[in-house]
């Protein structure tokens, strides 16, 4: 085919195979049909509002967009190779529906706002599914919270993976569900900088055409349009924003995940992943294997490419548009498709989970989970903490030693240590105690929990 299809008079030779391939980005941006269909309405009902083109032609031109809606809508649109992208796919398909009145479309526009606009609006409309995924996975953590504080169950907490004090597990899952909210909380945010109108600022300084920004905009639902016209068409630091958002979230998950596995494995058996979830070995029967939390874990890093992707693309690039920018789709679908998916497995895969109540209470109650209550308490009876820390540390070691816990030491044991010691101090070697005692604000005390768990619930609900 002829380049001057396309390009027009300027072009007399016909493209090379390869860089017409290479060059070409309908394989992915075809995901913009849609969007792109309804910047160019509130493109052309402004034109013809505005009088640059008369009424009647712009009322033909929105029918014949209309009907190319209708063809993407029921699968029948006629993508073809031979046009770049599907900003000129649309174009050439409405020209060969209403005739040449079609080419009337891109007066007072460009394919470098036309393409920000689409990537903008497409961008919205997955952040509005986005963020209801986080809200459903928050309200099922927060009803797994629920279902764990009435069996009572309790698991060790740790630091340096190192069993450092037991807490309620729905104070674990209030943890996730923590994160999740502020992840909302982002998306929501970005929101309101990728809801500015790119349409108007034309390939990169505006447009003689007496058009009407601010109508455009408010049509395509956007707060405003974009005040310079250099930036409309150059920026991408909204795609950099969703992906760090995106980044975000995923992170979030993998480190839920990266539990799961360790709590699902033999060495800890805290809980057991639903078979809908798991796979078996090839070869070992024995085998459960969490291959969908493992996944998750790995996508992180996926996610996290594309980050550094569009940051790599982005870095060094002069005003305004430039080719590169074309590199922005891949990533963007790919980790949104990424993360929505994660966030709709992770939420499935949830309430499947058997929690095992004896394996993760004996886990809290030995490993000495329980040293700090009787520094505490020493602390309490008047010794400096750092010497109470001291003394707690030397009982830790004879245990050890004795290969016992802290549970099994009498009260003239404790004395040996520190005389300050009495009957009181070693009922909070037990682990009610020393959960119940832990009330403060954000504490694992279940009373603290609960009332966290009310006031996330309101936080909810008011939505
Ligand atoms: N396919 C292009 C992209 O995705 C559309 C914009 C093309 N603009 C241009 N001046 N070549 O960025």
């Amino acid at each position: 085919m002829s380049s001057q299809k396309t390009w027009g008079g300027r072009f007399s030779e016909a493209p090379n195979e390869l860089a017409r391939e290479y060059n070409a980005s309908l394989n992915f941006d075809r995901r913009l049909a849609l969007v792109d269909i309804r910047g160019s309405l509130a493109h052309v009902r402004m034109l013809g509002a505005r009088g640059i083109l008369p009424e009647k032609e712009a009322e033909i031109i929105e029918n014949g967009l209309l009907q190319v809606q209708g063809e993407l809508e029921a699968g029948t649109f006629p993508f073809r190779e031979e046009y770049e992208d599907i900003h000129m796919n649309v174009e050439a398909r409405l020209t060969e529906i209403v005739g040449p009145v079609g080419g009337k479309l891109h007066t007072g526009r460009s394919r470098n706002d036309q393409v920000a606009t689409d990537l903008r609006l497409w961008c919205l409309e997955e952040l509005v599914r986005l963020k209801a995924l986080l809200g459903d996975y928050r309200r099922i953590l927060l009803d797994e919270a629920d279902k764990a504080l009435e069996r009572g169950l309790i698991l060790p907490g740790y630091t340096h993976l190192q069993r450092a004090m037991p807490v309620m597990l729905a104070h674990w899952f209030l943890a996730w569900q923590e994160m999740a909210s502020r992840d909302e909380a982002r998306v929501q945010d970005a929101m309101k900088r990728v809801g500015e109108c790119p349409l108007g600022a034309a390939a990169l300084a505006g447009t003689g055409f007496p058009i009407d920004r601010h109508q455009t905009a408010r049509e395509l639902g956007f707060s405003n349009p974009m005040r310079n016209s250099l930036d409309a068409v150059a920026s991408r630091d909204f795609v950099q924003e969703v992906l760090s958002v995106l980044q975000i979230i995923q992170t979030h998950l993998s480190r839920l995940s990266e539990e799961l596995i360790l709590y699902s494995s033999f060495e800890f058996g805290f809980v057991t992943i639903s078979d809908a979830f798991a796979t078996g070995s090839s070869i070992m029967p024995q085998k459960k294997n969490p291959d969908i939390p493992e996944l998750i874990r790995a996508k992180a890093g996926r996610v996290l490419g594309s980050l550094t992707t569009i940051s790599s693309v982005l870095k060094s690039l002069p005003l305004a548009y430039n080719k590169d920018l074309q590199e922005d789709k891949e990533p963007l679908f790919d980790a949104m498709d990424t993360v929505q998916s994660s966030l709709r497995l992770t939420a499935a895969l949830l309430p499947g989970l058997t929690w095992h109540k004896k394996p993760m209470l004996k886990a809290a109650k030995s490993g000495f989970s329980l040293a700090t209550e009787l520094a505490d308490w020493l602390a309490c009876k008047g010794l400096p903490f750092r010497e109470a820390h001291h003394v707690v540390g030397a009982i830790v070691k004879y245990c050890v030693q004795e290969e016992c816990e802290l549970s099994d030491l009498s009260l003239e044991t404790f004395k040996k240590f520190h005389a300050l010691f009495t009957e009181d101090a070693l009922r909070l070697t037990s682990l009610e105690t020393a959960i119940y005692q832990r009330v403060s604000y954000g504490g694992t005390a279940p009373e603290a929990v609960k009332k966290a768990m009310n006031e996330v619930r309101s936080t909810l609900n008011s939505k």
